[in-house]
């Protein structure tokens, strides 16, 4: 369907030409008129505060210039009443019928939800969880899929073609070190068993000895160049280690219900990274220095140059000259080591040609955690000034917080480690289960378990969507799996109740169709909850905008909110008047049908009983 129009567009357009016809001589007045949903109740559905302002140039109490502006005027269809109140606000309350005809266009626009489809006709790239091979998934990478999961949904409903990109780290120096390891020490049964925390054990093993031992080293050296001049049986065991940990990420994205369109590890672009630099000293941006090639950021953007410049400063006038050596080299990005091998920095260049190529992306959001900002500041500049993507193509980096343990204190391998993704999980839905057996003590176990699932899950997700991503989190098992509050389980609650009362009203009053019955918005608690629903459109264009669903997730809370302030003041099945009754009804459904809505945005599923 057509986007659906909205009050505030439609209001602040009458109201504006009421102003400028009122003060033709002010240009003051002809930018006036922006209307807003009104901050409390008692002050009409919308409000604008522009005579105030308006008050200096035209020299007239605020008040003078509203009535001005209302005088005389035909006020559009959708609106019952505009008044001047306090000290010159202009209130306006809509018309029931147009309130609650805009709430039901929303709310049972099956298609698309009343979300204006902005991205139509256009790509987005999301490169998003994009673990490392041989290792386990930790709590760390749960936030890069779970945003990332939420991002591809708001993006999608906003009619963009988004192609999700799982770029896994599978190349690099640590395969030369777990080739060698594994030839020495593998447990192959172990292997077998549970293939990545092996792995990761004769990484870090192997790892360790070379550390120690100088021949260690070297022999792990020669296994990764090897494996880079594409020696069969290296290659084998690279492709083995590849498999396997793929495999186990697969069963966490199959449990988060998350799927890429493409995963394309860091090994995809290999092929390109040298005719990247070649690319890169043609145009100028790359030279030698001191062995390697680099591209100096501080003669590409004025920007680096300004950071860097201050960045000096600081330290020179701290008297610290080796810092202020060390500052300035941050703005020096390396795009080929001394030894001749290529780095992250190479790869991603490759990586934005390649989306490029592929795709014509209008645009590329990269979500990882906030350590990586500077790397993302240089490749986005690097990328720009190469021209490696369309000019306005929109790039993105989702910087999110790190994740640290209930003191503040960053995870260490001594404090045993962060929690493995794996078992978040399990903890979740298991906590989940005793809720589940509790309220539905005859519920059958399979679907006892299938629930809880549901319920951890969504818990685990919404836990991390509810924040900015670029708050850090400190990690608590009770704060995550809390099935209370501004929670993901309150939401799926609040949802389920509604659907439970919709049977009851099916059953209680038969012949009834609460499907096309008016909604009548009588109670200023109706109104609010139908005010609210029509702000999920404008909500999701928010969230995709700037890629952050906890607007999706702050939203959804309000209006549970707002409904449950409905709820517990006016009954539904028990209405005397059957209009109202009826009204309500459908009411109630379209806030549940906006809530599944978002909870899907969010990527959590919303069961029809709890
Ligand atoms: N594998 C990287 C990590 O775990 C994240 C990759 C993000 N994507 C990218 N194009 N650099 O830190």
């Amino acid at each position: 369907m057509d986007t659906i129009p909205s009050f505030a567009e439609e209001l602040s357009a009458w109201l504006g030409a009421r102003f400028a016809a009122a003060f033709p001589d002010s240009p003051e007045a002809a930018r006036a008129g922006r209307v807003v949903p009104s901050a409390k109740a008692g002050f009409g559905d919308f409000q604008c505060a522009d005579a105030m302002q308006l008050a200096r140039p035209l020299r007239l109490p605020p008040r003078k210039i509203a009535e001005a502006a209302l005088a005389g005027a035909a006020l559009p269809d959708c609106v019952e009443r505009a008044e001047v109140a306090g000290a010159g606000y202009v209130n306006l309350t809509l018309k029931a019928e147009a309130l609650a005809a805009r709430a039901c266009a929303v709310a049972e626009d099956g298609a698309h939800g009343g979300v204006p489809q902005l991205g139509a006709g256009r790509t987005v790239v999301v490169d998003y969880s994009s673990p490392n091979v041989a290792k386990s998934m930790h709590i760390g990478h749960i936030r890069s899929t779970v945003i990332g999961g939420s991002v591809v949904e708001i993006l999608r409903a906003l009619g963009y073609e988004v192609i999700g990109d799982n770029h896994i780290g599978d190349w690099g120096t640590q395969f030369g070190i777990i080739i060698k390891g594994y030839r020495e020490f593998a447990d192959r049964d172990a292997l077998a068993r549970d293939p990545v925390p092996e792995l990761e054990r004769i990484y870090k093993e192997s790892y360790a000895r070379a550390k120690a031992d100088e021949a260690w080293m070297d022999a792990c050296r020669a296994e990764t160049v090897k494996l880079q001049q594409g020696d069969p049986e290296n290659r084998a065991l690279w492709q083995d280690f590849i498999r396997m940990s793929r495999h186990t990420f697969d069963e966490i994205y199959e449990r988060l219900g998350i799927s890429f369109e493409t995963t394309r590890g860091e090994s995809y672009y290999q092929p390109q990274l040298a005719a990247m630099v070649e690319r890169l000293e043609k145009a100028g941006l790359a030279h030698e220095s001191r062995g390697a090639v680099v591209v100096d950021l501080r003669d590409l953007d004025p920007a680096f140059a300004e950071q860097s410049r201050k960045a000096v400063e600081a330290a020179l006038a701290k008297n610290d000259a080796e810092s202020a050596a060390r500052e300035d080299g941050k703005w020096i990005c390396i795009v080929r080591k001394e030894d001749g091998g290529f780095n992250y920095n190479t790869t991603d260049l490759a990586t934005m040609e390649t989306r490029e190529k592929d795709y014509r992306p209008a645009r590329i959001v990269i979500i990882t955690d906030d350590r990586q900002i500077p790397h993302f500041q240089q490749l986005f500049a690097i990328t720009q000034k190469l021209g490696l993507v369309s000019p306005g193509t929109d790039l993105v980096h989702v910087a999110f917080g790190t994740i640290t343990d209930e003191n503040g204190h960053p995870f260490s391998t001594r404090s045993g480690g962060m929690p493995k993704l794996k078992e978040l999980l399990d903890e979740a839905a298991s906590r989940a289960l005793a809720i589940v057996r509790e309220k539905n003590p005859d519920l059958p176990d399979a679907d006892a378990r299938a629930l809880a699932e549901t319920i951890g899950i969504g818990a685990v997700k919404y836990s991390d969507l509810a924040m900015d991503p670029i708050t850090t989190i400190r990690f608590s098992w009770d704060a995550v799996l809390s099935l209370q509050g501004n929670s993901g389980p309150y939401l799926q609650y609040a949802h389920a109740r509604i659907r439970s009362l919709l049977a009851k009203y099916a059953e209680a009053f038969p012949g009834e169709d609460w499907r096309a019955a008016p909604i009548l918005l009588g109670d200023p608690l109706e109104r609010a909850l139908a005010r609210r629903i029509l702000a999920f459109p404008e909500t999701v264009v928010a969230a995709g905008a700037k890629c952050r669903p906890n607007l999706v997730a702050d939203y959804l809370f309000c209006l549970a909110q707002d409904y449950s302030s409905f709820y517990q003041k006016l009954s539904v099945l028990k209405a005397e008047d059957p209009a109202v009754r009826v009204g309500r009804a459908r009411l109630c459904a379209a806030v549940a049908s906006v809530l599944r809505r978002g909870l899907a945005l969010l990527g959590i599923r919303a069961p029809e009983r709890m």
